[in-house]
């Protein structure tokens, strides 16, 4: 049951995964992918992973009585599936800040790890070019990109155990960033990798000109710091637009084309 917990808030970095339209970062630095909002989040998701930490000892002991005390079957699992419910409850409160232990798992289904909104599908589709994404997972932005007109290829290893639901939603190949060797006019779309060196491997091997990064920035929930640092040595921020963020996230969607251009 824990891991089933601690799933459904794999998008936002162990614990865990807001914009605005910006040249350069929030204090008019071209550190554009760090924020005040993400630092703030960061040092309170460490906080609440000291608290997660005291729920999972807490449902351990719930359990651990419900098997002691439980006189059958039919009372073992009535017992087990209201602390299911209720550690759900806390998490998502502590996790997320949300009421509704639900209002996580509606997100994913309908967004996957990120939201977009219209105005960040306008801009994708402003730069008029076909979209290969690496870490597609179930494929909600290849779907929502591809009904807006816009031909997106998407691929993943399906390594990932980021959803409570493992349909695909998208076409979503098999694949990993070694495909981005035989579409290098393509714009490579990374939307919340995770925080491993997957993100940076795909940006070594990409030799393309754009560059479409969703996800939070330095210390966040996604990518690691070689990536942050060699995206900023080799692309200018063209743009960022809006997303349709959940709370106590910060994700930010950034158009880059290479600096060489
Ligand atoms: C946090 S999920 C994000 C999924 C999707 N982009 C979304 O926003 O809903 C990260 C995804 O990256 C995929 N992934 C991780 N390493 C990968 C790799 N080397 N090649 C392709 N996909 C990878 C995982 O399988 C997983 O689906």
């Amino acid at each position: 049951m824990i891991g089933r917990i601690a799933r459904l808030g794999m998008c936002t970095a162990g614990l865990g995964m807001c914009t605005t339209a910006m040249a350069s970062s929030d204090d008019g630095s071209t550190d554009f992918f760090r924020w005040p909002e993400l630092a703030t989040a960061v040092l309170q998701r460490r906080d609440a992973e000291v608290e997660l930490r005291k729920l999972a000892r807490d449902v351990q002991s719930q359990f651990s009585t419900i098997q002691a005390k439980s006189k059958d079957e039919q009372e073992f699992q009535s017992a087990v599936r209201k602390l299911q419910q209720e550690a759900l409850r806390r998490h998502q409160k502590i996790a997320f800040g949300v009421d509704d232990p639900h209002a996580r798992a509606k997100y994913l289904r309908k967004f996957g790890c990120c939201g977009w909104t219209d105005g960040a599908i306008d801009m994708i589709r402003r730069i008029g070019k076909p979209i290969i994404e690496i870490g597609a997972g179930q494929g909600h932005w290849q779907k929502k990109l591809s009904e807006a007109g816009i031909d997106a290829l998407a691929f993943d290893n399906f390594e990932g155990d980021f959803s409570i639901e493992r349909e695909p939603v998208g076409d979503v190949k098999l694949g990993d960033e070694n495909v981005l060797l035989a579409y290098p006019d393509r714009v490579l779309f990374l939307c919340c990798p995770p925080p491993t060196d997957f993100a940076e491997r795909a940006i070594d091997i990409f030799e393309g000109h754009h560059l479409i990064y969703v996800g939070e920035g330095y210390g966040g929930a996604h990518a690691n710091d070689a990536f942050f640092d060699k995206v900023k040595a080799d692309f200018d921020l063209v743009e960022t637009a809006e997303l349709d963020n959940f709370p106590m996230c910060h994700e930010r969607l950034f158009h880059l084309r290479r600096a060489s251009e």
